[in-house]
């Protein structure tokens, strides 16, 4: 086990697609997936892709706190987990904004619209397939994650960079700068970041 360090926004290594990894899963692979759960957790975070631990491969981590899961279907706890070539499909064309970071850009917050119901595929640490239905957090934080294996951050999504803010100042200020924040997700500002 070892936390490994995560490359901050403007190392390139976050700017280049990540390959696929072969099967059988190779055991580097495993230790890789079992480090960067730690490395979340130490963080602290909800998610983090290889590439944000210097890795070109299509591997991430992810959880769903209890603070916040709605409780509702596909939103619900879920434990820290491995995904391993992951696959996203919309499965309606709502999409929702909501407030992320990344560990890659520390100190900041910004608003992101992501769709609100997805169908992830991949294959889990055992080398098993995983197929599920997502919604709420879960869903937005597997595409956060799975964008990063596609050399995109956050920022690259944001349609209103005044709703881009240092999570700092959100605290004293909460999320009214101007600009209408997403209803009811002002609270989130300061909670663990993918
Ligand atoms: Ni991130």
């Amino acid at each position: 086990m070892a936390i490994l360090k995560i490359a901050r926004m403007g190392h390139p290594v976050l700017r280049r697609p990540a390959e696929p990894v072969e099967t059988p899963i190779p055991a580097v692979v495993k230790q890789l997936a079992t480090d960067m759960i730690e490395t979340m957790l130490d963080a602290p975070g909800v998610g983090l892709a290889a590439p944000q631990v210097h890795v070109g491969w299509r591997v991430i981590v992810f959880r769903v706190p209890a603070d916040r899961s709605t409780g509702q279907p596909g939103d619900t706890v879920v434990e820290p987990q491995v995904l391993i070539n992951p696959e996203i499909e919309p499965l309606s064309d709502e999409m929702a904004l909501g407030w992320e970071g990344c560990l890659s850009i520390p100190g900041l917050r910004g608003a992101v619209p992501r769709w609100t119901r997805i169908r992830y595929r991949g294959l889990g640490l055992d080398g098993q397939p995983v197929e599920r239905e997502a919604t709420g957090f879960h869903a937005r934080v597997i595409q956060h994650e799975v964008d990063h294996l596609d050399a995109v951050l956050y920022l690259d999504r944001m349609p209103d960079m005044r709703l881009l803010t240092f999570t700092e100042e959100m605290k004293y200020f909460g999320t009214g700068f101007g600009a209408a924040p997403p209803p009811g997700e002002g609270r989130r500002a300061t909670d663990p970041q993918p």
